[in-house]
């Protein structure tokens, strides 16, 4: 749809939004009326350079044309019947993501939110089954974050945020360990503990690289005490950190993956990995969804993959990234650039991030802000130098200003 479409102006639009929707976003102040590349364009046709990429999604570029071919040609056939019968791109699909990351089962969910909590729920139902109605019980990480349903958000260690505060109690058998602090983590697993859920790098959290001391501690705790790694890829999954999967950086394999995300192109779509052991705790009847695994965003999904792949945009994700980090480091008032590949966090010297974005914002490149003096960096994999130029200039610009 676009303005010209519906036969109404930007100010209608936002008038509309603000009396009908229930907000809980910052808006940026503009109609974004089309997409394309590295690109988002407004009302008035104005290109915003996107570093945002619908939040780690558009990884393939926004619009890739192989993922829209894809769903299109996906319509013509079948969009949604539920999982009743044999489906051509859930199939292929899972037989690509399977064989890629080398796990024998996949689950899909709609959502990161949602694959988390098949993650979760999967892990305890092995848990009880396996050793007894008291092991269900997950470590995570404080400053984490796993999604806003009551199971997703129960493992998100933020107990003082917005996300949990007013919503009453959680769901019990989760506990929240100091992340990068392996002694941390082995103090709360108990004799209930089945297993530790972690992001590689924190991304809602601020941006917090996992250390190699630490993710390999972690997978070695779970080898030792005989409990699962819960690996949340959502945020780093799909080559954004300069390898398919964030795990690989180590050379670890986690006992479950979640997936989101890039791996949809913008479609929604989520997942879960696992072995053919883990994966018996679901049985039939035991957990289902009606548009997990819907043909459209399946054949959607599979472009995306091939295209991430087939490009290598992990090799791009890990050059660029280090290209990008080494200007936003140049960069007056940026006193630390952290992350992994295309996942980047510029961190200045004073509360102006919320400045920063929207100075950003005026001179027409998209960034998130995450508290008050991180502005952090998602950008599509397909970016070039030329993009990394026009963006730190931006940003130095934005942060001079903000720090008069
Ligand atoms: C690491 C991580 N897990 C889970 C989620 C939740 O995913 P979704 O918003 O698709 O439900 C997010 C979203 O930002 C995330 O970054």
């Amino acid at each position: 749809m676009t303005l010209k479409s519906v036969g109404k102006s930007a100010a209608e639009i936002k008038a509309l939004t603000k009396k009908y929707l229930i907000e809980t976003y910052e808006r940026y102040d503009f109609v974004a009326e089309r997409a394309e590349g590295m690109y988002l364009y407004d009302e008035a046709g104005r290109g915003y350079l996107d570093f945002y990429g619908g939040i780690a999604v558009n990884s393939a570029g926004n619009r890739n044309a192989k993922v829209i071919d894809a769903a299109r040609e996906q319509m013509g056939d079948i969009v949604h019947t539920f999982n009743y019968p044999y489906l051509i791109p859930q199939t292929l699909l899972a037989e690509k993501i399977c064989v890629t990351l080398g796990y024998d089962k996949i689950f899909y969910q709609n959502s990161g939110t949602e694959a988390n909590e098949a993650m979760i729920k999967m892990a305890r139902k092995y848990g009880i089954e396996k050793y007894g109605p008291q092991k269900y019980h997950i470590v995570s990480a404080k400053n984490s974050f796993h999604g806003r349903s009551f199971g997703a958000l129960s493992a998100t260690g933020q107990p003082a945020s917005a996300c949990h505060k007013g919503f009453g109690p959680m769901v019990p058998g989760f506990s929240y360990a100091e992340f990068n602090n392996l002694e941390s983590f082995r103090s709360m697993v108990t004799e209930n503990t089945i297993a530790i859920m972690l992001e590689p790098i924190q991304g809602e959290g601020g941006v917090n690289v996992g250390t190699p001391d630490f993710i390999n501690g972690i997978a070695a705790l779970c080898k030792e005490k005989g409990i699962l790694l819960l690996m949340d890829e959502i945020q780093t999954g799909w080559c954004r950190t300069g390898k398919i999967m964030c795990y690989m950086h180590y050379g670890i394999k986690p006992d479950i993956v979640s997936m989101a995300k890039a791996m949809g192109g913008g479609f929604p779509i989520g997942a879960i990995v696992t072995t053919d052991e883990v994966a018996k705790a679901f049985s039939m009847g035991s957990h289902g969804t009606t548009y997990g695994g819907n043909s459209v965003c399946c054949a959607a999904a599979l472009a995306q993959i091939n295209e991430l792949l087939d490009r290598n945009l992990a090799e791009n994700a890990r050059a660029m990234g280090d290209y990008l980090a080494g200007l936003l480091r140049k960069i007056p008032h940026v006193v630390n650039v952290r992350g992994k590949g295309l996942l980047v966090g510029a961190e200045f010297d004073a509360p102006i991030g919320k400045a920063v974005k929207h100075g950003c914002l005026e001179r027409y490149l998209l960034v998130t802000l995450i508290g008050d003096r991180l502005i952090r960096m998602v950008p599509p994999l397909i970016l070039t130098k030329a993009d990394c130029d026009k963006a730190a200039a931006v940003i130095a610009e934005a942060a001079a200003e903000a720090a008069k």
